[in-house]
Parts: structure tokens; C-alpha cells; sequence
């Protein structure tokens, strides 16, 4: 078992000492929010095709299916709560000198726990774009509850759509720079990610090949595991919170000296 009490006191010795963090997250740090991963027991693409949901070319051939499966996850999100894992990535994000979140999860529950400097990777769901013509780059936010799906482009009329990055689809040009620009860190931690999905499961290796210390939060040991500098094994609410007690009890110390 990872996340042992040695392995966590050199996490947090690592955080300590940094004044430059990037933490990335994936489905796993929602999960004890209540929101369902991707994959693994209860995952969605257990159930769905990603190809029948998640493409561009799965919104031409049937828009009102793929806004339903949207719709379905919207409502179940709007019923979760930030949990212990996003509350102190939001902490991490006040103190540290220079902080960013990279998160491929389109929740936006980092956000609504106070996050600071969040790098969206793959979207959110609670944005829209137009499908239909207008300019590539420009979303509206819209939370509502979707009456008739597929909703309509608030601009031309057309066709809507989810304001999310779908399987073959370009990581937009801003949020890449962004991303890029956080690798240069002391402490690049990766938590709740299976590290499949690329460029997202690609970021790590780069901050490391940069220079930072890389770290996995994750309770299963994932293809990712073997190149991260540390493995802490355990459930996100958990380690960020012993992370965060860590942290607090150390630097008691380190100003009582
Ligand atoms: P996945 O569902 O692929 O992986 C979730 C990971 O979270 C797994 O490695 C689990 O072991 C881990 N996990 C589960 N419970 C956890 C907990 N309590 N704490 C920490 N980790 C936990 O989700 P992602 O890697 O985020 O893309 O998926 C990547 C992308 O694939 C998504 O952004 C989405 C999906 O298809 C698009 O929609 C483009």
C-alpha cells in the first residue's frame, strides 16, 4: 500500500518547500462528490459509447440523443457538492505564490469551492457553443435546466452545442498555452486521472522532463504510475486532507523555530 505515512511526509515536504504548484485532476477527485468517472467500477463508458456520445460526429448524426446524455449528466452534477479533495486544491490556490489547476473534468466543482487560476482542459458543462456558423471560441454559460433538448445558439438560432472537447476534437489554442505555461512548477501533483486520454495524460511527463517533482494521488495504480516521481495510493478526499494536516502541522513547527 502507497500513501503510507513516509511517502505522505515527502509529498508534503515537497509542498512545503515549493512556491510553484500545479495540481491536475481528473473524474476520480469528483467521485465522492457523487459524480460518476469515466472508467473503472461505475464508470460511464461501462454503459455508453463514447463514439455514440462523445464525438463531433455523433452530435451530426443525433443531436437531441447526445443533448440528452449532456442534460442527464448536467442535472446529476447540479445535485453535487465540492468535496474535501476540491476544498483544499481551492486553500492551495490562495497560498501558493504561483498556483494552477489543470482539470480535465467539466463539473465545475473546483470553481464553485473557491478555486483560484482554473485551466479548464476539456470544457465545461455548463457552457454552450453554437454548432451552427458562428465563430469557433465563443461560449455562454447556461445552468438551466434544458427544456427540449437540443437547445438553440443564443446568437444565430442554430444548433447548439455542449461547451466540451470531444474525442478527436483540438484542445483550444489558450487553454494549451495555459497549460503549458503551468509545467514550469516545483510540484506538478496529479490526482484522479486514469492517464489515457492524451495530451491531458501527457502533461506530467513534460512538467518532470522541466524540472518540477511529480506526484499521483490515485487509489488504483494506473499507466501513468511507474514514471511519477510519487505514488501516494488512496482516495483523493483523503490524501489532500492528510496532505493538508501535514502541511498545517509542519509549518507550526517550522514558525515556532
Ligand atoms: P477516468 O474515469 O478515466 O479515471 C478516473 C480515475 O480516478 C481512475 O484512475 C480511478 O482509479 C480514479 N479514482 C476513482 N475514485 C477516486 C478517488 N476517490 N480519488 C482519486 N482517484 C479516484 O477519468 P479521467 O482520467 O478524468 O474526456 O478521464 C479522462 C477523460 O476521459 C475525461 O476528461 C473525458 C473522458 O472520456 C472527454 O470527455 C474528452
Amino acid at each position: 500500500m502507497h500513501g503510507t505515512e513516509g511517502e505522505l511526509s515527502r509529498a508534503a515536504e515537497r509542498l512545503r518547500r515549493a512556491s510553484r504548484v500545479t495540481v491536475a485532476t481528473g473524474a476520480g477527485v469528483s467521485a465522492a462528490s457523487g459524480v460518476p468517472t469515466f472508467r473503472g467500477a461505475g464508470g460511464l463508458w461501462n454503459d455508453f459509447r463514447p463514439e455514440e456520445l462523445a464525438t463531433p460526429e455523433a452530435f451530426a448524426r443525433d443531436p437531441r440523443l447526445v443533448w440528452e446524455w449532456y442534460e442527464w449528466r448536467r442535472r446529476r452534477i447540479a445535485g453535487c457538492a465540492p468535496n474535501r479533495a476540491h476544498e483544499v486544491i481551492a486553500a492551495w490556490s490562495r497560498r501558493y505564490p504561483r498556483f494552477t489547476l489543470v482539470t480535465q473534468n467539466v463539473d465545475g466543482l473546483h470553481e464553485r469551492a473557491g478555486t483560484r487560476n482554473v485551466v479548464r482542459f476539456h470544457g465545461s458543462i455548463w457552457e454552450l457553443a453554437c454548432w451552427s456558423g458562428c465563430p469557433p471560441g465563443e461560449r455562454w454559460r447556461d445552468e438551466r435546466e434544458l427544456p427540449e433538448p437540443p437547445p438553440r445558439c443564443v446568437r444565430c438560432g442554430g444548433l447548439a452545442r455542449p461547451g466540451v472537447v470531444w474525442f478527436g476534437e483540438p484542445i483550444e489554442a489558450a487553454v494549451l498555452r495555459a497549460s503549458l505555461a503551468a509545467l514550469e512548477c516545483d510540484v506538478f501533483l496529479v490526482a484522479g486521472t486514469s492517464g489515457v486520454v492524451y495530451p491531458a495524460a501527457g502533461l506530467a511527463d513534460e512538467a518532470r522532463r522541466r524540472g518540477a517533482f511529480t506526484i499521483e494521488v490515485n487509489p488504483e495504480v494506473t499507466e501513468a504510475t511507474p514514471r511519477f516521481d510519487l505514488a501516494l495510493q488512496g482516495r483523493a478526499e483523503d490524501l489532500f486532507d492528510r496532505l493538508e494536516k501535514e502541511l498545517s502541522s509542519g509549518s507550526r513547527l517550522s514558525s515556532s523555530q
